[in-house]
């Protein structure tokens, strides 16, 4: 019986450097629990696949250190490297990187030859792979007249054939449509959840990191910039930059920290004077406020106490059916919030407050 149970993996202190300019990847460390799935997120051109390639050893790195299921396979200096075919991993690569001479069957099939797996059990494991991604009626077809969303699933059930513990997918989804995304999403994560390996995914997706990932890992400019489960990651991030990235309807405002207690902050900003929370509570350097569209509250009036309140006007109206988004001015900073009834036109004045324990201290990277 090939080997189920999941590997944990970790990276340490990773630089991949791919010609004389900046590193691809620098500096990246993190790890990876058996039977988790871990998600990589990060704009194009940040280093997401080279991370990808120096686990599964397609690179090699400048630095660091790779251990898949507790034993090095990478360390640069040092001289540790064993190559790609001797790592056990399932790879799901950004095309699909199938075979197209091949039918759907020999593609999936590939992988246990290549590893030498016992002959007399190949049929039965390409079935049931297949199972899995609810293709095993198209075994005999030629790859090329497959739809895009077929030929993902045939990607992905090659690389959970052999029974990997590891699998690794470079944006499995991002040939697919927008509904097609979603379902595969919700499959991915249920057949990550049967095969119980580990699972290292990259994508550019906000959303779909969030909804997949046990963790979620935000990357930037070849750093790892920082970690967290994806409510957490979505509510309190460190950086202003995870702010946005998450969430394109937050507003951030420079902020000036007056006094600080336990977990909160008075801060000063453009908008006036704020109470916020302030999870890290020695934010060094420039740091800012954050509060999401939808926990700012719409207030009838600017009476009562004028901290956590801003006066403005509506200058933008996007209608999203289920709400609507505001566009608000005040003093020449915009802030966006949400409602689910009208609340005006652009031109309207209107006040708003946003509550202590919506507003968060985070920390202004150099952008
Ligand atoms: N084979 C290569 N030779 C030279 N530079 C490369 C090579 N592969 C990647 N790079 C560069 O390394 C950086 C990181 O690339 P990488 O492919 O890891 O990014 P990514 O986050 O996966 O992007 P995307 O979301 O577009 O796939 C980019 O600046 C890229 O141009
Ligand atoms: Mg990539």
């Amino acid at each position: 019986m090939p080997d189920r149970r999941a590997h944990g993996l970790s990276v340490e202190n990773l630089v991949v450097r791919y010609d004389a300019g900046p590193p691809a990847v620098d500096g990246v460390s993190f790890s990876v629990s058996p039977g988790e799935l871990f998600v990589l997120v990060g704009p194009s051109g940040c280093g997401k696949s080279t991370v990808l390639r120096a686990l599964a050893g397609l690179v090699r790195p400048e630095r660091g250190v790779v251990a898949l299921g507790g034993k090095t396979v990478t360390q640069s200096p040092g001289g540790v490297f064993v190559p790609p075919s001797d790592r056990h991993l399932g790879l799901v690569f950004q095309s699909y990187a199938l075979w197209p001479q091949m039918t759907v069957g020999e593609n999936v099939r590939f992988p246990l030859e290549a590893r030498g797996a016992p002959k007399s059990a190949w049929a039965a494991q390409v079935v049931r792979a297949l199972e899995r991604v609810e293709l095993a009626a198209l075994a005999d077809r030629p790859v090329p007249s497959l739809s895009g969303g077929q030929q993902q699933r045939v990607a992905l059930a090659r690389a959970i054939v052999s029974d990997p513990p590891i699998v690794l997918l470079d944006e499995p989804l991002s040939n697919l449509d927008a509904e097609l995304r979603r379902q595969m999403r919700t499959e991915l994560r249920e057949i990550q959840r049967e095969v119980g390996a580990t699972m290292v995914h990259v994508t550019h997706d906000r959303e779909e990191a969030m909804e997949l990932g046990d963790r979620v890992g935000v990357m930037r400019d070849g750093r790892l910039l920082e970690v967290g489960a994806p409510e957490e990651l979505y509510r309190t991030p460190a950086h202003a930059w995870t702010a946005r990235f998450l969430g394109e309807t937050s507003a951030l405002v420079c902020a000036e920290v007056r006094s600080a207690g336990p977990g909160q902050a008075l801060v000063s900003t453009d908008l006036g004077v704020f109470r916020c929370r302030a999870p890290a509570v020695s934010v060094p350097g420039p740091s800012a406020m954050v509060i999401r569209a939808e926990d700012i509250v719409w207030s009838p009036d600017s009476s009562g106490d004028p901290e956590n309140l801003v006066e403005g006007r509506i200058s933008t109206v996007r209608f999203l059916g289920s709400r609507t988004l505001y566009g608000i001015e005040s003093v020449g900073v915009r802030l966006w919030a949400s409602s689910i009834v009208h609340r005006g036109e652009p031109g309207d004045s209107v006040s708003l407050r946003l509550p202590p324990e919506s507003c968060l201290l985070v920390r202004r990277d150099a952008d």
